[in-house]
């Protein structure tokens, strides 16, 4: 038995979606363990490219079972658009289930993350507009509704009544319209018809496959520098991308987790406001933009792009646990004359700081310590052993594993499948 965790170690957008579909290949069940449709997981195999926002990256293997965990929130509008998309595209959707348990996004929830962002006047935190924060403050707020609910309408009734009465009241005082009742039941209705025959509990499977041994993914959203708890907050999202919540969110006791890959690319990007240490204002940010094409999958936001930090990565790899590190977009790095990493941040009293992350006001204050290394300036896109790297290419990545203090694992030098390998240990 194998249950592999799948985090984001730097801020979202490393790579998570292809790395779980190659794993994907070889497990029977991959899991989304928390965060929304505020998620953009791209994917490029035999199917085409797809930006998946809901549904786990494991989709595209027909023998897995693919299931939107109880940490998730769930937009069903926008799931049901997604699964329109991927059966268009000849994908199976017969094994996709969602938990009873997971929260719904409902159609307030963006009207609200809307409002809250306005409201924060010239300090937003840039979220992606998807009502994931309010979704989240109403599940702890305990006036959520679950996606299970729609299979008790009765009870659905009662709860939206409720909930109702709270939102309504915040929307009028951020300036907004209140919403009506009757015509989203019909609404909550619809989507019960739809979808209803994937709610599920999710526990008798997972206890079915780990007793028979089984292979798990569990696949995380954005990253941990936007963690709730361990992020850069408040410019973080509402729920926890770190390892730890992985077996809660997906509904597996803890003991089982046996692996946990970071995946990180080869520099740094950020896509949202608050501090980024690394961040290059310059030609060089521009060239890391346009050749890594570092634009939102799902906002289609320019990303902010920087040289890796290698202390975002020692502080991520000893919080999530990081068995093995999955390394992408190296081929990004190809032309660069020298690349550089980060290799320590200098407080502004001298304090040079290496194996912690200073508290987010600090971060705005701190300048990063470079190490320069030479470029490899050649092709890597055809690379698919540890062996065809170029020298300094290895190096690099020997270099980052090393600040992580953790093994490479796999290494990715394009965006379709087969432009990544398993790093061979001898
Ligand atoms: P995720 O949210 O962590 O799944 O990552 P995103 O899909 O938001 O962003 C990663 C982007 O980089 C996508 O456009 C991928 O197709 C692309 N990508 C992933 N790995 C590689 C790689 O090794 N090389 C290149 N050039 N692009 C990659
Ligand atoms: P994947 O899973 C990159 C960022 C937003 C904002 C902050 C809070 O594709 O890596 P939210 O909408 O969650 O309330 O926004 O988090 N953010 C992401 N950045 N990739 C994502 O997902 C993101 N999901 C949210 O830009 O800074
Ligand atoms: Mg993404």
């Amino acid at each position: 038995m194998t249950v592999t965790a799948v985090v984001g170690a730097q801020w979202g957008d490393e790579g998570k979606g292809r790395i779980i579909d190659y794993l994907a290949q070889q497990a029977d069940v991959v899991i989304r363990f928390q965060g929304g449709d505020n998620a953009g997981h791209t994917v490029v195999n035999d199917y085409g490219k797809h930006a998946l926002h809901l549904i786990p990256s494991g989709i595209f293997n027909p023998d897995t079972q693919n299931i939107i965990g109880t940490g998730c929130v769930v937009n069903p509008q926008s799931l049901l658009a997604e699964m329109e998309t991927l059966a268009a595209a000849g994908v199976s959707l017969d094994n996709l289930w969602i938990s009873h348990r997971a929260q719904m996004v409902m159609p307030y929830h963006p009207l609200l993350d809307e409002l809250e962002e306005r409201a924060r006047g010239k300090d937003t935190i840039g979220t992606t507009k998807r009502g994931i924060g309010p979704a989240y403050s109403d599940k702890a707020a305990r006036h959520g509704l679950r996606m299970g609910d729609l299979l008790h309408p009765e009870w659905l009734e009662s709860r939206l009544d409720q909930a109702l009465r709270t939102v309504n009241r915040k929307i009028e005082i951020l300036g907004g319209e209140p919403v009506r009742g009757e015509a989203m039941f019909e609404l909550l209705m619809d989507y019960r018809q739809r979808l209803g025959e994937r709610i599920i509990d999710t526990t008798p499977l997972l206890r079915e496959h780990l007793a028979r041994g089984s292979r798990i993914l569990l696949e995380g959203q954005l990253g941990v520098m936007r963690d709730l708890d361990w992020g850069i907050y408040p410019y973080v999202t509402s729920s926890n991308p770190t390892a730890a919540y992985a077996p809660s969110g997906a509904g597996l006791p803890p003991h089982c987790l046996d692996r946990v890959i970071g995946v990180v690319k080869a520099y740094s990007t950020a896509v949202g406001d608050g501090p980024f240490p690394t961040e290059l204002q310059d030609e060089e940010g521009r060239r890391l933009r346009e050749i890594g094409q570092e634009y939102g999958a799902t906002t289609g936001r320019p990303r902010r792009c920087g040289w890796f930090d290698g202390v975002a990565i020692a502080y991520a790899a000893w919080l999530n646990g990081m068995t093995g590190l999955a390394i992408t977009k190296l081929d990004v790095l190809d032309q660069f004359e020298t690349v550089k990493i980060c290799v320590g941040y200098r407080l502004p009293d001298g304090e040079v700081v290496r194996d912690r992350m200073p508290d987010t006001p600090l971060l705005y204050e701190v300048t990063p310590v470079y190490e320069t290394w030479e470029g490899w300036l050649s092709d890597t896109s055809g690379c698919r052993a540890w062996e065809e790297l170029p020298e300094r290419a290895r190096a690099y990545i020997e270099r980052i594993g090393n600040l992580a203090g953790v093994p490479v694992a796999y290494v990715s030098v394009g965006p379709a499948r087969e432009q990544m390998f398993a790093v061979a240990r001898g």
